[in-house]
């Protein structure tokens, strides 16, 4: 099986790991018509944005019924972990359609912290020792709290818009946010709380395009989760990516590889997981061995966007080995070059902030590619829609040229309160 020679593809999601993939996509000969749901004033310029909620299934039927959709690519998790996968593959007049993505159970790995868990024991792939605690276990999780050093790691077990993860110095302050999250400060994410241990080290994202049995590595990158320089403040959505990383050498992916990715691959195949989609390994390098801190079941955002430009060969063709179990038959090049991504977010962010403030600058760019974020297009121009609003990414031949470009550009684009890192891939040069 093989997809149409010209095909109609629907993207899922509207930030900028979807506009790096319309971008990529749009590249490909292969393309016919590429619609995005809900897409952003980006995207616009390069498909066809359609007011369509990705986690309404109905109107997502109708939706590639009208328009002959050949191919579904799936951003973010949230359609994923709600079983999109399983609608369209268990629907008579659609199933023909690929989505790229894991089954539902497949999602769990991502939309359950004690399912990802207990997989890894299963599978022996190396983790930080943990337990799962509920409310009717309380007093064994206080006990287990005072069995570890500081520290402590607390998970809630389900979707938390990324916020579920709270890292405490005391036992005292451990135990008072056990009793927040399982009193429903994250609703029924927390129902379930993850323990672990602290595992200290330097952090990458490993990314695998499988189709359930032979599966693909692309770019290492690295991500800069905090708000501030020095990776201070608040966790955001992600200020800024490299790749590669110059840590994850030959040696180190090797092992990557045989622990994890390949276990990992092997694990679901024998569970009997449908997985014909993209796995980050969000990894710990704890003294030159790779530990999983989580599993998500999509692609990064921000390193989609500096992955992308480091991808050479046609992803139309990387989507159809993954769908049709022919990956291994599928030819991936990668650019030696590095690419780095910085992300300019509105003032306030990741707290409170303003939307609507008009950008400017956007119509002449030199030596990056301008992935929006949050951005909406009105009458003609382009305004803030987000926290995260613009994603710049730049190629150079180390990582202080390749940022060095993305500042450059970043310098040209003006909307009030624009505010961004200035020392991302510092610590990797
Ligand atoms: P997550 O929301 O799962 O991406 O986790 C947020 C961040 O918490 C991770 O990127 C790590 O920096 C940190 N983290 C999670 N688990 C651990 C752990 N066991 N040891 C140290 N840091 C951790
Ligand atoms: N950059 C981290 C994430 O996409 O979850």
């Amino acid at each position: 099986m093989r997809l149409p020679a010209s095909l109609n593809v629907l993207l899922l999601g509207g930030g900028g790991r979807e506009h790096a993939f319309a971008w990529k996509i749009a590249q490909s000969p292969r393309l016919g018509k590429l619609f995005i749901a809900p897409g952003n004033a980006g995207t616009a310029s390069l498909g066809m944005n359609v007011d369509l909620n990705p986690t309404n299934f109905g109107s997502l039927k109708q939706f590639i019924l009208t328009n002959n959709i050949n191919l579904v690519v799936v951003g973010p998790e949230e359609p994923l972990v709600k079983g999109v996968w399983n609608f369209v593959h268990e629907d008579e007049e659609i199933h023909h359609v690929p989505v790229i993505g894991p089954s539902l159970e497949g999602a769990r790995l991502e939309g359950s912290k004690d399912f990802a868990k207990t997989f890894m024991v299963r599978h022996n792939i190396p983790t930080a020792s943990y337990r799962s605690f509920s409310k009717a276990n309380i007093e064994e999780a206080y006990a287990f709290i005072d069995s570890l050093k500081a520290p402590y790691v607390l998970k809630a077990d389900g979707l938390a818009a990324g916020k579920g993860v709270v890292i405490l110095d005391s036992a005292e302050a451990a135990k008072a946010e056990l009793n927040e999250m399982l009193g429903g400060k994250f609703g029924a994410a927390g129902n379930t709380v993850v323990i672990e241990e602290f595992l200290s080290g330097i952090e990458c994202s490993v990314f695998v395009a499988t189709d359930g049995k032979n599966y693909k590595v692309l770019p290492v990158a690295k991500d800069y989760k905090r708000i501030g320089e020095g990776d201070t403040g608040p966790n955001t959505g992600g200020m800024g990516a490299i790749s590669p990383v110059p840590f994850a050498d030959t040696a180190f992916m090797e092992k990557v590889r045989t622990t994890i990715i390949e276990p990992t691959i092997k694990g679901l195949a024998d569970e009997k997981i449908t997985y014909k989609g993209f796995i980050f390994i969000g990894l710990m390098n704890v003294g030159g061995n790779p530990y999983v801190i989580e599993y998500n079941v999509r692609m990064g955002d921000p390193e989609t966007e500096a992955v992308m430009l480091r991808i050479e060969s046609d992803i139309i063709d990387l989507f159809e080995g993954m769908a049709f179990g022919t990956l291994d038959k599928t030819e991936l090049v990668v650019s030696p070059k590095t690419a780095a991504t910085v992300v300019c977010v509105a003032a306030g962010y990741p707290s409170a902030y303003h939307k609507g403030d008009e950008i400017t600058g956007l119509a002449d760019i030199n030596g990056s590619t301008v992935f929006h974020a949050g951005t909406v297009a009105r009458g003609g121009k382009v305004y803030t829609n987000g926290g995260r609003v613009l994603a710049v990414t730049s190629l150079g031949e180390s990582i202080e040229e390749a940022v060095s470009r993305s500042f450059d550009t970043i310098e040209n684009i003006h909307y009030d309160g624009k505010y961004f890192r200035r020392d991302i891939g510092k610590d990797l040069m």
